[in-house]
């Protein structure tokens, strides 16, 4: 034991572990809420009963009226006790309802329900080598991880992060090749080959399920006729490209200087890699204290990033919050003369390398 108790800071740590079991709690919630088209049916027809919203999804209406009573407890949705109705604000339906929504994070909780579908792998690789691969987890965390990461990338790959690079919009725009590596579902993929249609654009994956997955998400937007989805590590797919990106995935890899180095000596002359990481900041007790999102990442690094690393070739480790400086050295190991932010949001840096 740490020395005496003090009441009034065990009264306020206690009340800190309140809310994280509440967040945890309610990470289930808005899991079964968007697993069930409850949130759907509640922002498509307005303030409703609970018994009205039990009917338009084929739910029971006890068990969704003590989910409802929840959500309202949770300040999520608001309750009307005059008429005993429930609605979304717009600022929730967003949140939950809209898929297509910029700010849409309801089915991102899939990766928090692997954590705990995980939870006997996790805790044997703590004990043990610590790798667990990407394709032992369970699916739902692809699932999460895509629908995570996939609001970020419609809402500022195009319109931000490309233009933000030296001179690569306009290549785009004129027909580039593109590979995306470690595409996972293909999120990042289908975005930028619709937002430039004149490019083409390859997704590598040693993951199979998830590369399966990315052609029928790319037949479901309309460009399968623009791009390529084939299993390859990062350390040997074929081709040469304008731009190689990494999303959200170099700091899930074995040996990040190694990839780095094959997707440098894969770019065509005057190419550009894309490295998009988890945001973090350069000074590890500032990053602890201030970076909001800095427990979520770390906690899901020690559990899925870290793991996968362990698991490969090399065993870097590098961990979801590395940091811009870190990665920096990453890239200089590499071979890269020119390694810059181009651009940042509270969740990812985006950084641009060159030959
Ligand atoms: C966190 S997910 C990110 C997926 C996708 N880029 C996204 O943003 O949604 C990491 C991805 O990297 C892939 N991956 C990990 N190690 C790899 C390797 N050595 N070669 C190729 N893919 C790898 C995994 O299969 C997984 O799809």
């Amino acid at each position: 034991m740490a020395g005496t108790i003090d009441e009034a800071r065990l009264g306020e740590f206690m009340g800190q572990m309140a809310g994280y079991m509440t967040g945890g709690a309610l990470c289930f919630g808005v899991w079964l809420g968007d697993e069930l088209g409850l949130y759907r049916a509640l922002a498509s027809a307005g303030p409703q009963t609970a018994g009205a919203l039990a009917d338009a999804t084929s739910c029971n209406p006890r068990l969704v009226r003590e989910w409802l009573d929840g959500q309202v407890a949770g300040g999520l949705v608001g309750y009307g006790q005059a008429t005993d109705t429930y609605e979304l604000s717009a600022e929730a339906a967003a949140a939950l309802a809209d898929d297509s929504s910029p700010v849409f994070v309801a089915r991102g909780m899939n990766a928090f329900a692997s954590l705990f579908i995980d939870h006997d792998k996790i805790a044997d690789a703590f004990r043990g080598s610590g790798g667990i691969s990407w394709g032992e987890h369970h699916p739902r965390l692809f699932s999460g991880t895509e629908w995570f990461f996939r609001t970020g990338y419609r809402a500022y790959l195009p319109a931000e992060w490309l233009p933000a690079l030296d001179g690569v919009d306009a290549k785009l725009h004129s027909g580039a090749k593109v590979a995306d590596v470690g595409c996972g579902h293909g999120a990042s993929a289908v975005v930028m080959a619709q937002a430039y249609p004149a490019a083409r654009v390859w997704g590598f994956d040693y993951h199979a399920p998830s590369i399966e997955t990315a052609r029928e998400r790319a037949t479901e937007a309309g460009v399968a006729d623009r791009t390529t989805f084939e299993v390859a590590e990062a350390k040997n797919y074929p081709g040469r490209y304008d731009l190689i990106c990494f999303f959200d995935c170099l700091h899930d890899m074995g040996d990040p200087v190694g990839i780095a180095r094959y997707a440098r000596e894969h770019l065509e002359a005057d190419g550009t890699v894309l490295l998009v990481e988890p945001f973090a900041l350069e000074d590890k007790a500032a990053n602890l204290t201030t970076n909001p999102m800095a427990a979520l990442f770390y906690t899901v690094s020690s559990a899925i990033c870290t793991p996968n690393s362990l698991a490969q070739d090399v065993a870097l480790g590098l961990g979801a919050q590395a940091g811009e400086a870190r990665l920096r050295e990453v890239f200089e190991a590499a071979g890269y003369s020119r390694f810059r932010r181009a651009a940042e949001t509270p969740m990812n840096l985006i950084l641009e390398a060159r030959q």
